[in-house]
């Protein structure tokens, strides 16, 4: 055996970093949680200094401090020992309700690696775990993770790509989000569209309960409203729109919902399908946030699809052919992309 001392060099720094980064999960949630990075946006500090603030322990916050610079989650100001947060660290950090807000995304990652014995017990036996069985930080985690995408880009630019969407919904309209989960999306779309009647639907109970709160707090609880439902088995027919924000590929019958979204849509009604930014065949995706997306999907999108009756496993990546086979199968007669950002691909598909 010959080994190659740099390209071993590269492999073992690849690790280190990531071994870093997988540590600093925890730490990136501990921040999230106790509002060390909201605290040290608002002004630089000393390790004792935003413990202070925060009413934390200053050799614990010493040490997250250090471990979030040597990172470049954090900055650090040797002369005056003070850490600070650059525009661009707390545009990214210190936000919940912004644009861009990544502690949530290590939220639902540490919520899904909580399932680890179940998923590996899962490799062996085949079996499934459906999206309720896993910790509740998936739920939430989830919510903050895709939420800012649809925050960015939801009414500003996916609706309106849309062929007469945004004029319909204006108008009155009727919407069905279905697979909606803590209903971010739901949300949304019952501010931006005041006439239309949403109706928001999951088949996790809790999911429901945590929309319907949030639906709520916002004040469109009366236009919002939520069941629960399988996207196989969701009440109403007539929609203008029915979405599918990120959980098509999670089921294990995609092609029954499908079915089912086609026969409740008004016959000139539209079909929106945002599903992860994926390429059609692996090496388009052997890529960073293909990475991503594979990793989760082996520890929640396919064991939830496995939970399911239908026999797809479509996983997170499945790719523009894979949905598009997905809506022709049901019916569905003309099916392009509309738009797409670095995660997402927003598909529109019409009867
Ligand atoms: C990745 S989450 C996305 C949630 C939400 N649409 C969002 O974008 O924040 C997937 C959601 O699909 C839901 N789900 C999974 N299988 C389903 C099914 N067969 N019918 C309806 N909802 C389902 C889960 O409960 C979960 O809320």
């Amino acid at each position: 055996m010959t080994i190659d001392q740099g390209k071993l060099g590269e492999l073992v720094g690849t690790f280190v970093a990531d071994l870093g980064a997988t540590i600093a999960a925890g730490n990136v949630v501990v921040g999230h949680r106790l509002g060390l990075y909201r605290s040290l946006a608002g002004a630089a500090a000393t390790a004792d200094q935003l413990a202070q603030r925060t009413g934390t322990d200053p050799r614990y916050v010493a040490e997250w401090l250090r471990g979030q610079a040597a990172g470049g989650y954090v900055s650090y100001d040797p002369a005056s020992e003070q850490f600070s947060l650059t525009e661009e660290q707390a545009y990214a950090l210190a936000d919940p309700d912004g644009p861009l807000y990544l502690p949530g995304a290590f939220v639902l990652a540490l919520g899904a690696l909580r399932a680890e014995s179940q998923v590996t017990d899962a490799f062996r036996t085949g079996a499934g775990m459906g999206w309720h069985e896993h910790h509740e930080d998936v739920f939430t985690g989830c919510e903050m993770f895709f939420r800012p995408g649809y925050l960015a880009n939801l009414t500003s630019s996916w609706i309106p790509a849309l062929d007469g969407v945004d004029d319909k919904l204006s108008a009155g309209g009727r919407v069905a989000d279905v697979g909606c989960g803590h209903g971010a999306s739901t949300v949304l779309l019952a501010q931006a569209y005041p006439k239309a009647a949403i109706r928001g639907s999951d088949y996790h109970q809790a999911s429901i309960d945590t929309a319907r709160k949030r639906a709520a707090d916002a004040g469109v609880a009366d236009r919002a409203r939520f069941e629960v439902a399988s996207a196989q088995m969701f009440s109403g027919t007539g929609y203008d729109l029915v979405a599918t924000f990120d959980c098509l590929h999670d089921m294990g019958d995609p092609a029954g919902a499908a079915r089912h979204i086609r026969q409740a849509l008004d016959a000139d009604g539209t079909w929106l399908i945002v599903e992860p930014l994926a390429g059609d065949v692996l090496a388009d995706n052997l890529n960073p946030v293909g990475r991503v997306y594979y990793s989760f999907s082996a520890f929640v999108c396919v064991p939830n699809a496995r939970s399911q009756p239908g026999g797809y496993t479509l996983g997170a990546q499945a790719g523009e052919t894979a949905i598009r086979q997905v809506a022709e199968q049901a019916g569905f007669t003309r099916f392009r992309r509309a738009a797409e950002t670095p995660f997402n691909a927003v598909y529109e598909a019409r009867p």
